[in-house]
């Protein structure tokens, strides 16, 4: 043969691709030229007609166009007809491939089939024959194409679920540590703002600046200092971990940090009417704790324990040094006990043990399964966010600690928060 491949005429102007709505291609093989035309004949109508006369022709013509579905004769000089369909299916295992047979041994047939060609016909076949075969194949090819373009549809879909579930969680986050910010910060801006009135007063009162006024002044000036540094080292914190970036590291003497406790809860609004009693660590001994986060963890239970009920009650704050690891074995989790941050936890002594304990009216064991959820409270609207106590787990596992809760009805609440600690050179660690 001397031509092996006749294209129609539209498909020479413009790759068949790029046609709207394209007919069907259909790629003729056989290198018999009456076969050829006469299938030509047949399929011109209805689809965009490729002609090969070889079978290199066929999968070079294979490569360039969208074909749809093929006819081969299996009996061919050079690349037999198996082959053609073998590598047709390489180049696009979607092409659906009817075969022509003369003379084949059942073999050739099988080999056919397990190249998944889809149908087979006789030679001499009627045009009715030839055409219901096409039909079939393009049939096949569509539904199969279909199939195939659902699933992938499906799995974009998926891969897009699966990335706005990410940056939803991602949005969550976030919103938790603005949320954490604004519910750290609210503290010592309440303190601040008593303050400020305070000072407020006094000055419209005063003519002039006695002494004993200045003095007032400085202390009340102090403790707003403090809470602001309060405020920017919370901020920071928080925005460090809206960076991601892991660790903070400064150790406190738990002694002095105690100290400013005392100060901070002896001013809140929420101390009023309650007694509060601290009981001071006089052992050398530092956190290995940022101490922000220190005062934070115990400022929270704090003011937890005054407002677990608004009859006069008492707040006992206390600490001690462990010389050992804890047996945590012993620490079940019951209707009333709680023990978190198991995994984390690094139980290498010298571990510093902080007890807040409240004799208010404990909790059902349902609301403590439930305390250090995101969001949970057992208080009015907008009167708490519940999001005090994670932050406080939050704390404690970014310092490798751990919390002990017990709490039943009629009985008090006391949390312990064990911190990992470290032994100062004495006479370094008290105060307060
Ligand atoms: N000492 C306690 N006694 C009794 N219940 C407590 C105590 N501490 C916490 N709870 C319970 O745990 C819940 C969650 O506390 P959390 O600090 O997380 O949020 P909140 O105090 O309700 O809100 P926010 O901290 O924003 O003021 C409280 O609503 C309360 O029901
Ligand atoms: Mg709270």
């Amino acid at each position: 043969m001397s031509n092996s491949t006749m294209l129609p005429d539209a498909a020479s102007t413009a790759p068949v691709s790029e046609l709207p709505r394209r007919k069907p291609v259909l790629l003729i093989v056989d290198d018999e030229e009456g076969p050829r035309q006469s299938l030509q004949i047949i399929f011109k109508d209805d689809f965009e007609v490729l002609l090969a006369a070889d079978g290199p022709t066929a999968i070079a013509l294979a490569q360039q166009h969208p074909v749809d579905v093929a006819i081969t004769d299996i009996r061919m000089a050079g690349m037999s007809g198996i082959e053609v369909l073998e590598r047709l299916k390489y180049v696009n295992p979607g092409i659906e491939v009817v075969m022509i047979t003369a003379y084949e041994t059942t073999e050739t047939l099988r080999q056919a089939l397990r190249l998944q060609a889809c149908d087979y016909i006789n030679k001499p076949f009627d045009v009715a024959t030839i055409r219901a075969a096409v039909q079939r194949a393009l049939q096949r090819h569509t539904l199969e194409s279909e199939l195939r373009h659902n699933t992938e549809h499906l799995e974009a879909l998926r891969a897009e679920l699966q990335n706005q579930r990410i940056a939803e969680q991602i949005a969550q986050t976030r919103g938790e540590i603005y949320a954490s910010i604004i519910h750290d910060i609210n503290g010592p801006l309440t303190v601040i703002s008593g303050f400020l009135q305070m000072l407020n007063q006094r000055l419209s009162q005063a003519q002039r600046l006695e002494a004993g006024d200045l003095e007032f002044l400085r202390d009340r000036l102090r403790v707003i200092t403090r809470q602001v540094t309060n405020c920017i080292e919370i901020s920071r914190r928080y925005l460090s971990y809206l960076r991601q970036s892991g660790e903070s590291a400064m150790s406190g003497q738990v002694g002095h940090l105690l100290g400013d406790l005392a100060q901070l809860v002896r001013v809140h609004p929420t101390a009023q009417r309650h007694e509060f009693v601290l009981h001071n660590v006089h052992e050398p001994v530092g956190g290995r704790t940022n101490g922000t986060d220190f005062i934070q963890v115990l400022l929270n239970l704090i003011v937890n324990a005054f407002q677990c009920s608004p009859h006069p009650h008492t707040v006992e704050v206390r600490g001690h040094l462990l010389e050992r690891p804890l047996d945590l074995t012993q620490f079940k989790d019951t209707a009333h006990t709680r023990f978190l941050n198991m995994e984390s936890f690094d139980n290498t002594p010298p571990l510093l043990a902080m007890q807040v304990r409240d004799n208010g009216p404990g909790m059902a064991p349902e609301t403590l399964s439930r305390i250090f959820d995101p969001w949970f409270t057992t208080k009015e609207r907008h009167q708490g966010t519940g999001l005090g106590l994670n932050i406080v787990q939050r704390l404690v596992r970014a310092a490798r600690g751990a919390i002990h809760v017990h709490s039943a009805p009629g009985q008090g609440t006391t949390f312990t928060v064990y911190f990992p600690a470290v032994l100062l050179p004495s006479g370094n660690g008290t105060a307060g």
